[in-house]
């Protein structure tokens, strides 16, 4: 479908090509300095999109010629993907840096390097110019694709290279890939957010909303179903809003329908979906379509709508019950319903985080992701008043969490004696010889089983629901 055409800048193939030409002149430089391949550690901070992005700076970093190791004092470059969304992801990047200093003092000729989220923050990236001299390589999340050409000024020049452009974002692809896992697979649909939740760093640091192609999606979902993915999600900030840069015009729920009717035995799933364009024809598209998994992560942040409107999401406490409802009704007991919430907004009081607690009830959600708010410089939101103490916060935390566990258990105890088509898709935490295995919802379900299952779907019966786990077995016939 040449037609297709997208208001966001694409990296042109020349530029691409001058890459591939930086990745051969690396491959050289490191040939001719080391023995052996040189190993890579790269380390991944938040989100799946950074996972994806790492994924794509591994496929770079292998054409060129560096080997793997998850040992950072093995490596001979060492690359953190960092995230902003909150202060203690920043905290742990600051102290796991630092304590870099002495092995770069010891071995002058590795490459330490940051990118991601964090970096694209001015004074981050001032910190890291400042205090932290033995860091080699800078580089923000719009020239990820740059990589060859700044790791060959970092491994030749004398200089310390910072790459930080201030823009709204490009689309880059044909990039490698080396992925983490041969059973399931990310697949970024979108990049960027244009919602500016008044608590959220996302958009100044990863630009405005852009959409691949649906040709682009397409060829590569079904390269990924072609090498035996059989799980494939399906990322973005806010995948709803897919396809609103595009020309014609596509919608996710659109593109979800293709891919599910593409051939082969795959699961589809996606994340993360905002409530404020989370429409019923998406919800229509889950339940009717069989290789769409029956799991929502729709986060709703907070249960009250003064509070909603501070966060400036756009949607009210009912609205996002309705589409909850909505799926439920079509999807019944199979629906696997996520969330994310912050505690302690700033002006948020114990009567607002109480209608909170009362939604979370109303839900009865899988699972939840819940943070306690992190003032992030530069948003709306950490110029707010902000009179409630940390430890009083905490207390709200406390009582968040203690609700879902026991909405959690009561969850997991409807599975009990239920068998489900899983996809077992890596190795178990409950025992050494036992497998991991998710079903169409989001239900973890453990059993014994051969390491050969993983990349496989099996029938697995429900034989005791742990807290955020199943133990199940196998089921020859169901
Ligand atoms: N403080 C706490 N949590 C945050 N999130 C985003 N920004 C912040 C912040 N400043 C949470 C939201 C979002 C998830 C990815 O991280 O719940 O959905
Ligand atoms: Fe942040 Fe809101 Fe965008 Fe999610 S939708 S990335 S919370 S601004």
């Amino acid at each position: 479908m040449g037609a297709e055409k997208r208001k966001t800048e694409t990296v042109s193939r020349e530029e691409l090509e001058i890459q591939k030409q930086f990745s051969q002149k690396v491959g050289s430089v490191i040939s001719s300095k080391y023995a052996e391949k040189p190993k890579a550690c790269v380390i991944t901070y938040g989100c799946q999109q950074n996972v994806a992005d790492s994924e794509r700076i591994k496929g770079m970093l292998e054409v060129m010629g560096y080997d793997f190791t998850e040992e950072r004092l093995e490596a001979k470059l060492i690359i953190f993907n960092t995230c902003a969304v909150r202060e203690h992801a920043e905290d742990r990047v600051f102290g796991n840096v630092g304590s870099l200093k002495k092995y770069k003092r010891e071995n002058p000729d590795a490459v330490i390097a940051l990118c991601g989220c964090m970096m694209q923050q001015k004074h981050i990236a001032d910190k890291i110019k400042q205090s932290y001299p033995f860091v080699d390589l800078v580089f923000g999340t719009h020239v990820v694709h740059c990589l060859p050409e700044l790791l060959y000024k970092a491994l030749t020049g004398r200089k310390r290279v910072f790459e930080i452009p201030d823009m709204d974002g490009v689309i880059a692809e044909g990039i490698p890939v080396k992925r983490d896992n041969d059973a399931k697979a990310w697949l970024p649909i979108m990049y960027g957010c244009n919602n500016f939740c008044s608590y959220c760093i996302v958009p100044y640091v990863r630009g405005r909303e852009r959409s691949r192609t649906k040709d682009d999606v397409v060829n590569e979902f079904k390269q990924l179903v072609a090498e035996g993915y059989k799980e494939i999600t399906l990322l973005g900030q806010n995948v709803n809003s897919y396809g609103k840069d595009l020309i014609p015009r596509v919608t996710f729920a659109e593109l979800l329908k293709e891919l599910s009717e593409l051939d082969g035995d795959f699961r589809i799933r996606f994340m993360t979906s905002h409530p404020k364009d989370c429409t019923k024809e998406l919800i229509e598209t889950m339940a009717n379509c069989d290789k769409v998994a029956q799991h929502l992560h729709l986060p709703f942040q907070s249960g009250s709508n003064r509070v909603l409107k501070a966060m400036n999401r756009h949607y009210t406490r009912e609205q996002y019950l309705e589409l909850i409802n909505y799926a439920k009704e079509l999807m019944g007991d199979e629906l696997s319903i996520t969330s994310d919430i912050i505690v302690g907004f700033p002006g948020e009081t114990y009567e607002e985080f109480k209608e909170t607690l009362s939604l979370v009830e109303e839900i009865k959600a899988t699972s939840l992701f819940t943070f306690i708010y992190s003032p992030r410089k530069g948003t709306p939101a950490a110029e707010m008043d902000d009179p409630v103490s940390a430890e009083e916060k905490s207390k709200w935390f406390k009582e968040l969490t203690d609700l879902q566990e026991k909405i959690s258990g009561e969850q997991m105890a409807l599975h009990k004696g239920k068998t489900y088509k899983c996809y077992v898709y890596g190795k178990g935490k409950l025992s050494d010889n036992y497998v991991a295995a998710r079903n169409d919802g989001n239900l973890i379900i453990e059993f014994e089983g051969d390491e050969s299952l993983i990349g496989t779907f099996q029938n697995i019966k429900v034989i005791e629901p742990l807290t955020f786990v199943m133990r199940g077995e196998i089921v020859k016939e169901k």
